[in-house]
């Protein structure tokens, strides 16, 4: 009752609707002062850097594992440093992984803006994708398309051989990273970095 006779004591009488707000004037949108948009520019660079460094140390581990011992020996290396190499790409404030919609380990999985990310586009070709850069809620995002090359097949395409499989399905039995042909999206690699007020 109180409730009813509160938002009836609200409504007051009808007022005339107000004009509509005239359009601004279309250009860069100013949503905060010079400093903060520098804050979010630092912030974007340094997740850029962290799936950069990621990327390429994860590159190197594999081709000198596989150099090392081949294709097979390479699996548990992978599966012992890809975690430790994925944490420490990032820092206290930028955090960076690797995802896709066809999850080799289940952990990579990622926050749930990577999974709509990959699952807007999963039908989608490496060359017929563009990565993203954002700011949201005090944070920069971004997300780096990843290409399947030549070179990833042995261990993720559509041909690999019995002693690989063997070796992939005994550490991964819930793989489903396999079937790819190259120019396909593997997935992406993405990172957070926190906006940070500079003094
Ligand atoms: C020697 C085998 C091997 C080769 C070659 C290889 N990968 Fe992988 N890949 C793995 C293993 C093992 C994992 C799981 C690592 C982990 O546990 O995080 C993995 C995981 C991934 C993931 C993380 C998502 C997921 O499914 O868990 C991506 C992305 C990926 N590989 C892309 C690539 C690309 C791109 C290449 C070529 C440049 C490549 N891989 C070459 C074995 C390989």
């Amino acid at each position: 009752m109180w409730l009813i006779l509160a938002l009836a004591c609200n409504r007051g009488p009808q007022e005339p609707t107000p004009l509509a707000p005239v359009a601004e004037p279309s250009g860069p949108v100013d949503n905060g002062s010079a400093t903060q948009r520098k804050a979010e520019g630092s912030a974007i660079v340094a997740a850029e850097l962290a799936t950069k460094k990621l990327g390429s140390t994860l590159k190197q581990r594999v081709s000198g594992a596989m150099k090392e011992g081949g294709t097979v020996a390479a699996i548990p290396a992978c599966q012992a440093d890809a975690p430790t190499l994925t944490a420490a790409a990032g820092s206290e404030h930028v955090t960076v992984g690797r995802s896709s919609t066809k999850l080799r380990n289940p952990a990579n999985a990622g926050p749930e803006w990577v999974q709509d990310w990959l699952q807007d586009n999963s039908d989608k070709r490496f060359d017929q994708v563009t990565g993203t850069s954002d700011i949201v809620e005090g944070e920069a995002r971004i997300i780096r398309p990843i290409q399947m090359e030549p070179g990833c097949l042995a261990c993720h395409g559509s041909n690999i051989d019995e002693a690989t499989q063997t070796a992939l399905s005994a550490a991964y039995p819930q793989d489903k990273a396999t079937g790819y042909a190259a120019g396909d999206l593997r997935g992406a690699i993405w990172a957070t970095a926190k906006v940070q007020a500079s003094e």
